[in-house]
């Protein structure tokens, strides 16, 4: 029996997908309960539903398990405090093999959700459980949010230089990895950094995009003011709000770079998708929806 914890998210889903196609029997902990239905459609056999802020929820979600994958949930304060509960939890259930989902570059001490994601990493060492830690890169389909804006005006406007250089990953390919990783031994235990393509600077992407759909799109540095009123009125918080400023910021000055498709593709077993596949592939599936 598996375990995923954050099953229901860009990671989650494609992670959660190809476990089942390798027939796997997972149970999710999953925080309500129409994303436990959305899981059981895709075959997660058993769902918690329930928090994981919740020591007895995450304790009782581990009852049973030999391994579990932790993917936590994007901009969350209480990162670490929660990661460090579900690895605790796991270790005193006696798991066989944990896989924790951090981020491409962890050490950046300046972003909050990255360097949590470190703290995370350090505390896992010392759980002495056997684990494995994946650092993708940026997500590809990130572009989703952008895309309509896209169609429309014919901008791609993200709130950093369109020079920054981005090293980029699909997230297909990334569940596809994690999947692999949790069902093989021989890739259990080590860290990896996670791309499949770039460095690629916004600008580049825009043309690519462009290319494949075959109309201008121009890579605009949308203001931050601008971005931080989009992100108010959705409801994000301040810490959200503060880090992803930050974490932009980064990316004005240094991009998100230097990764190498090297790492997915040995655990792959082959190529990962180029960012011009994955325009292909996204544009044909937004066109039938
Ligand atoms: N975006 C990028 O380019 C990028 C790149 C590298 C790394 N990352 C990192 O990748 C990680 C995963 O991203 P994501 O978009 O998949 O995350 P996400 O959707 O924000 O979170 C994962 C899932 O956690 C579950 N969750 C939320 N609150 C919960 C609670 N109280 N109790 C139990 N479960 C809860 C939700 O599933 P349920 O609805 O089932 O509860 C949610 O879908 C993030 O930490 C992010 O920082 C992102």
């Amino acid at each position: 029996m598996q375990l995923i914890v954050g099953a229901s998210g860009a990671v989650g889903i494609p992670t959660v997908r190809h476990l089942v196609q390798l027939g796997q029997d997972l149970r999710a902990l999953s925080s309500s309960e129409a994303s436990a239905e959305r899981l059981r459609a895709l075959g997660v056999g058993e769902v918690v539903v329930g928090s994981y802020r919740d020591d007895g929820e995450i304790e009782r979600a581990m009852r049973g398990v030999d391994a579990v994958c932790y993917i936590p949930a994007r901009f969350v304060e209480d990162e670490f405090k929660v990661g460090k509960a579900t690895v605790d939890a796991a270790r005193d259930a006696g798991v066989d093999h944990f896989l924790f989902c951090s981020a491409f570059q962890p050490q950046l001490q300046g972003l909050g959700h990255h360097w949590q994601k470190l703290l995370l990493e350090e505390h896992l060492v010392e759980s002495d459980l056997r684990a494995t830690v994946v650092q993708p890169s940026m997500f590809m389909q990130n572009l989703r949010v952008e895309w309509p804006v896209i169609m429309a005006t014919g901008e791609y406007r993200r709130p950093y230089s369109t020079g920054s250089k981005m090293s980029v990953i699909d997230t297909d390919d990334l569940g596809e990895a994690m999947a692999k990783i949790m069902t093989d031994s021989c890739l259990q235990g080590a860290t990896y950094q996670l791309a499949g393509d770039g460095p690629l600077s916004h600008a580049e992407m825009a043309e690519i995009v462009s290319e494949e759909i075959g109309k201008p799109v121009l890579a605009i540095k949308r203001d931050i003011n601008d971005w931080r009123v989009w992100a108010t009125e959705r409801g994000w918080t301040d810490y959200a709000i503060e880090n992803y400023m930050h974490m932009c910021d980064h990316y004005d000055k240094h991009g998100y770079k230097y990764a190498n498709a090297f790492t997915l593709g040995a655990v792959l077993g082959r190529q990962p998708l180029s960012y011009r596949e994955f325009i292909r592939k996204f544009a044909a599936e937004q066109s039938t929806k």
